[in-house]
């Protein structure tokens, strides 16, 4: 099937004593076949943010990165949130060697014809709005702030009609389905903020399984994680990601670890929350 617009969705890569370099070395020979025109990383690139897993990972984004451009955002992972825990105006600290490798910008944009891309940054390490009464959760859960979401819903106000506006995050949006977990610290809250912020797409990661789903008509597609920490040992996988005028197309592609590659697997097909009419699309593109 052709398709207007099309991503690669990766997450939770965790290079460094848990990566599979199996899978990672068949997903850069995979992703030039598929010919996305991005590809999104959503967070925990690294094990344990050591420069050594960061470097490697830095060297998986620039191999990616000659098929189409990459989109990367830091997961709690990434974040070195030992570092000034709890003490305010010390957060950058905590995002440096991220940062070293892969640019500044935590929650980038970007923009194409058919579609604009845009992030929350949900990883804030040890922080007051991501605690929650469960000390298991120190350092592991996210939050998403009321400022980051504003950025968002602004960016995606003034987005062309005929733009498929995507919102990546690391932390899960909706609730795990083995580990019955949410990604996020008042989740319910996190939810009402992003159905509001006009996003018609959210790609996320975190919670090691992939499910896809929806929530008031945005579609949620969690990638699980390609490494050896997948959840109730299912096959790892990771997404192609097609949007026509009608609908969204999310594939999976299946770790066969007997054939050492990635195989296309099941289709989950959704109606659009917005349906962009031809003359639209026709008239952004020129
Ligand atoms: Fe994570």
């Amino acid at each position: 099937m052709e398709f207007g617009f099309s991503l690669v969705h990766v997450s939770d890569l965790h290079f460094g004593g848990v990566a599979d370099l199996y899978q990672i070395e068949a997903l850069e020979t995979v992703i030039p076949d598929i010919e996305p025109r991005v590809i999104v990383i959503s967070g925990d690139i690294s094990q344990r943010a050591r420069h050594g897993e960061l470097q490697r990972a830095r060297a998986f984004v620039r191999e990616a990165g000659r098929t189409a451009p990459v989109f990367i955002i830091p997961g709690n992972h990434d974040v070195q949130w030992w570092w000034r825990p709890f003490i305010p105006f010390g957060s950058a600290a905590k995002y440096r060697k991220y940062r070293q490798y892969f640019g500044h910008e935590l929650a980038p944009t970007l923009e194409f014809p058919e579609a604009i891309i845009t992030a929350a940054n949900t990883s804030h390490g040890v922080a007051w709005g991501s605690l929650t009464p469960r000390l298991r959760d120190v350092a592991v859960k996210g939050h998403l702030p009321k400022g980051e979401i504003d950025r968002v819903r602004k960016i995606f106000r003034e987005a062309d009609e005929s733009q498929t506006r995507i919102l990546v995050m690391h932390h899960n949006l909706l609730r795990g389905e083995l580990s019955k977990r949410m990604g996020l610290a008042r989740w319910q809250q996190a939810q009402r903020r992003v159905v509001e912020s006009g996003a018609d797409i959210v790609l996320c990661g975190h919670d090691h399984q992939d499910g896809v789903d929806t929530l008031d008509g945005v579609v949620v597609a969690c990638a699980g994680t390609l490494s050896g920490r997948s959840r109730g040992a299912r096959a790892p996988l990771f997404y192609r990601i097609g949007f026509d005028n009608r609908g969204v197309h999310v594939e999976e592609y299946q770790w066969n670890a007997t054939e050492r590659m990635f195989r296309r697997a099941d289709v989950h097909a959704f109606a659009r929350r917005r349906v962009i009419h031809e003359e639209a699309v026709r008239s952004s593109i020129g």
